[in-house]
């Protein structure tokens, strides 16, 4: 989709995203980027503080990368904000984080409001907290019949669960008889995901140098270009973000061809 906003040159005003804008391809912009935001804790521990403490400055930096899909005229944003893993954390952690959500979804409403994004959920919301599922829960309801960007946010996702259960859901379906099994491809997996309805990610980003998958969208990322950004969540700006999008745009996607 080549629809950047008219005002992207105000939105971008460091030295660094200038010099970066006059190398964007605005005709191929990704339809669909999904991030692994990690790093939140090293960059708490270089500051000295606790965890958590990164973990809210890496939610205030969610804010700035919906701001950069929308001005970049990205249509899918998928953010990884917690794993089915992430619960073997310490207790207080793992608190912190849940009463984070609430805080954030619920200042940050009226905000996805406005810019017209509807938000989705990926992941089981059961095992949550009733306050963050229920505000989570709410901000899916409030928002979806907007229009703009969709944002997708995977808490208590894995992508295994989310195989499993779509496994299940198939194979319930082939016992009732209402599908074959000769008739199952790729695309009836696709459509059992959670993310089914939702184009494959054209990029993946994963920030503070990590290179791997950690159990995100193992199906959907198939084809997806894997961008490695050395940033930390907490400071992955709109430069960052762009300088993201530019190495993929660099990349020559071959779908397997020549
Ligand atoms: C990512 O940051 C946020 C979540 C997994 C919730 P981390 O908390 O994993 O930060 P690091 O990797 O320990 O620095
Ligand atoms: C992946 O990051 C999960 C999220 C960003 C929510 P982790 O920090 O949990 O992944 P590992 O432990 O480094 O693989
Ligand atoms: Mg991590």
């Amino acid at each position: 989709m080549a629809n950047p906003a008219k005002d992207i040159a105000s939105f971008y005003t460091s030295e660094r995203a200038k010099s970066l804008l006059a190398s964007l391809d605005e005709y191929n912009i990704p339809r669909h980027v999904a991030i692994i935001m990690d790093g939140n804790g090293r960059w708490a521990k270089k500051r000295g503080k606790p965890r958590v403490f990164g973990h809210k400055a890496g939610a205030a930096m969610v804010r700035e990368a919906i701001a950069s899909t929308i001005e970049l005229g990205i249509e899918y944003l998928t953010i990884y904000s917690f794993s089915t893993e992430n619960w073997t954390r310490p207790e207080d952690e793992v608190k912190g984080i849940m009463s984070l959500f609430v805080e954030v979804l619920e200042r940050e409403l009226k905000s996805l409001q406005e810019k017209d994004v509807r938000v989705k959920v990926i992941g089981d919301k059961s095992a949550l907290p009733a306050k963050t599922r229920a505000a989570f829960e709410n901000c899916v309801d409030k928002t979806k019949e907007n229009k703009g960007l969709t944002l997708v946010v995977a808490v208590n996702y894995g992508a295994r669960t989310d195989l499993v259960n779509a496994v299940r859901s198939i194979a319930t379906e082939v016992e009732v008889g209402s599908l074959r099994s000769e008739d199952i491809t790729t695309d009836t997996i696709a459509q059992h995901l959670s993310t089914a309805k939702i184009p494959d990610p054209d990029v993946l980003i994963r920030t503070s140098g990590e290179m791997r998958i950690s159990n995100f969208l193992l199906y959907e990322i198939a084809y997806s270009e894997i961008v490695v950004s050395d940033t930390l969540w907490p400071d992955f700006d709109r430069d960052e973000f762009l300088a993201c999008v530019i190495a993929f745009q660099h990349r020559a996607r071959r779908f397997g061809g020549v």
